[in-house]
């Protein structure tokens, strides 16, 4: 049944939900960990059919569902309803929500009551923001209020600005030394997993081996203790530019196109729609419809009341 029959395709994966203590232990077990990006309810009921671990409601919804240019311009009021839609579809990967950029550095006050919210309405289960510098503090802060943050260094798009553009990091010995402090910072305040985004994969080994917490790499090589892509890149949906790290392991975009194409065709050729899509009517009601439509058109010709049969 389509949509407009409120027929949705439920979650179907009987594993058990992903814990915290689950991510240490596929570390320790060498068990490469899956991460994705969704957006929304469709996009989760695929991420728990095809079974990753976690599941980020990232602020990159900004450029791929919302048509922003950066990261910068989605807001918290945003964030709230897509991973309201994204916690519906959701049952076994761990869900974690993005900060949103002005939603965390101001104070730790305000870190918290930002992750609060975040927690609160979408019902994911930890929160992650990025970079490190002062906002080390603001993890420490939210970690202590008792809500699980997930980190994020190397190539931090909401400040991609001041880092010259969307570029990769740590390719000089001291921006390296600055991906590795960050991290441990990061991993002192009890993030229980850091994110390493653009950064090249000897320095990323290197970043690894120093740290106890599970890595989430994307653009970073293998070395990682898991990977992540956003859902658009990896299966088509975006189109143009794409960075270096991603891989398309679809074109739906492509199909998508083609397949509104052919029913516009349809449509135009009243090829759409055929007999199975077309309700009936019993003949004896058609009959009486088609009385009436003749009677009442005898009738106001001539001023007369129509009757229904008895
Ligand atoms: O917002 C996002 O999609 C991200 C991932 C790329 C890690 O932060």
């Amino acid at each position: 049944m389509s949509s407009g029959g409120r027929s949705h395709t439920a979650p179907t994966s009987d594993r058990k939900p992903v814990s915290l203590p689950r991510l240490g232990e596929m570390k320790a077990n060498g068990e490469p960990i899956v991460m994705v990006t969704a957006y929304d309810y469709p996009s989760a009921t695929v991420a728990e059919a095809a079974g990753v671990d976690i599941v980020l409601v990232g602020d990159s919804a900004a450029n791929v569902v919302l048509g922003y240019p950066g990261t910068e311009m989605v807001s918290m009021d945003e964030m709230v309803i897509l991973g309201k839609a994204v916690r519906r579809g959701l049952k076994t990967p761990l869900m974690v929500g993005d900060m949103p950029m002005g939603s965390y550095e101001a104070s730790n006050e305000e870190a918290i009551r930002s992750a609060q919210r975040l927690i609160k309405e979408t019902g994911c289960q930890a929160v992650k923001l990025e970079a490190g510098g002062v906002i080390v503090e603001r993890a420490r802060a939210i970690v202590n209020s008792g809500i699980p943050v997930m980190g994020h260094v190397g190539l931090t798009p909401q400040t991609a600005t001041a880092l010259g553009g969307y570029k990769a990091q740590g390719k000089s010995a001291k921006s390296a030394i600055k991906q590795l402090e960050d991290a441990l910072a990061l991993q002192s305040v009890g993030c229980f997993a850091i994110v390493i985004e653009a950064v090249p994969s000897a320095i990323t080994d290197e970043i690894v081996k120093k740290l106890e917490v599970p890595t989430i790499g994307i653009g970073a090589g293998r070395g990682t203790s898991g990977q992540v892509l956003v859902f658009h890149d990896l299966l088509g949906i975006t189109t143009g530019h794409m960075a270096k790290f991603v891989k398309r392991y679809a074109s739906v975009h492509e199909t998508m196109v083609a397949a509104v194409k052919q029913y516009g065709q349809e449509v135009r050729t009243r090829h759409f729609p055929e007999p199975e899509h077309v309700y009936s009517v019993e003949p004896a009601e058609l009959d009486e419809f088609r009385r009436y439509l003749s009677e009442e058109s005898l009738a106001s010709a001539k001023g007369w009341e129509w009757e229904p049969l008895p």
